[in-house]
């Protein structure tokens, strides 16, 4: 689905993502683990066009992404959530979905979300807020929501740009025990409608329990990559960042 052969970035003089050769494939879930520091965002970045990268190649199917914006990316079907929740919070959580359907009308921006055809994309959006478990909660605004909501309102409105390559930082960073099991249960139903997923996550019992591959990076570089069982045996991710808790 996505392809990348030596892919870098720095900032200064910190090497970010060093020479990073990366292949998705389509229709899975793919994970990207990794400890603090080891450019598992910066990477996702390269991918989503937030950054370019200072050397490499970068293909979404056959096409180059080299030079792409992070706006024209989401029309050729790449979506993202971050890190650090960006939401509009001052807009009701049925706002911030419609918000990621603007892409598929012609209308600027602001004037579509604020004075838009607001039946156009009404019961699509209904039906992912409905997806994400936030359905009752449509007209409320978005900055009142708890975090996991916000998490969750985040997947909604990245899914109404209808992706085929869905990528998310960290999803399941400050959700509860039942907020990570609906997660988990949800980023399967959303791969098994044909979407790629892509995911960074440092919760183990996710990444083992739905990911097909798991790409491990370690200061900036490749360390390993295999099956969540291989991952698991493997003594240099071990070291690197496991420690025994998780190792098979
Ligand atoms: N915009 C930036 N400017 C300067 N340095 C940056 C920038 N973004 C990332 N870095 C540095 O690049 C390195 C990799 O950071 P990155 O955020 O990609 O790691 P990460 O694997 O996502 O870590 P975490 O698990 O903590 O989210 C770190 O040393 C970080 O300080
Ligand atoms: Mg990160």
């Amino acid at each position: 689905m996505i392809r990348a052969e030596g892919l870098s970035k720095s900032f200064g003089g910190v090497r970010a993502v060093q020479d990073i050769s990366i292949s998705v494939p389509e229709k899975s879930i793919f994970a990207l683990i990794g400890p603090n520091g080891a450019g598992k965002s910066t990477l996702l970045n390269l991918l989503s066009g937030i950054y370019q990268p200072d050397a490499g190649s970068l293909h979404l199917e056959s096409r180059t992404l080299i030079g792409v914006p992070a706006y024209q990316r989401v029309r050729l079907g790449i979506a993202r959530t971050f890190q650090k929740i960006r939401l509009f919070k001052q807009l009701t959580l049925l706002e911030n979905v419609r918000a990621g359907f603007h892409i598929h009308q012609d209308a600027p921006f602001w004037e579509y979300l604020l004075r838009g055809n607001t039946g156009r994309f009404h019961a699509e959006a209904l039906e992912l807020l409905d997806f994400v478990g936030l359905a009752a909660r449509a007209n409320q605004r978005a900055g009142a929501l708890p975090y996991g909501q916000q998490r969750m309102l985040e997947i909604a409105r990245a899914l109404a740009t209808r992706p085929r390559l869905f990528m998310l930082d960290e999803p399941a960073a400050g959700l509860n025990a039942a907020e990570m099991e609906f997660l988990l249960k949800r980023l399967e139903q959303i791969r098994d409608r044909g979407i790629t997923v892509l995911v960074v996550e440092h919760n183990m019992d996710l990444v083992m329990n739905v990911a097909q591959r798991v790409f491990v990076m370690d200061h900036g570089v490749a360390l390993f990559e295999g099956a969540p069982r291989e991952v698991q045996a493997n003594p240099r991710v071990i070291e690197a960042y496991l420690g025994g808790e998780f190792a098979a």
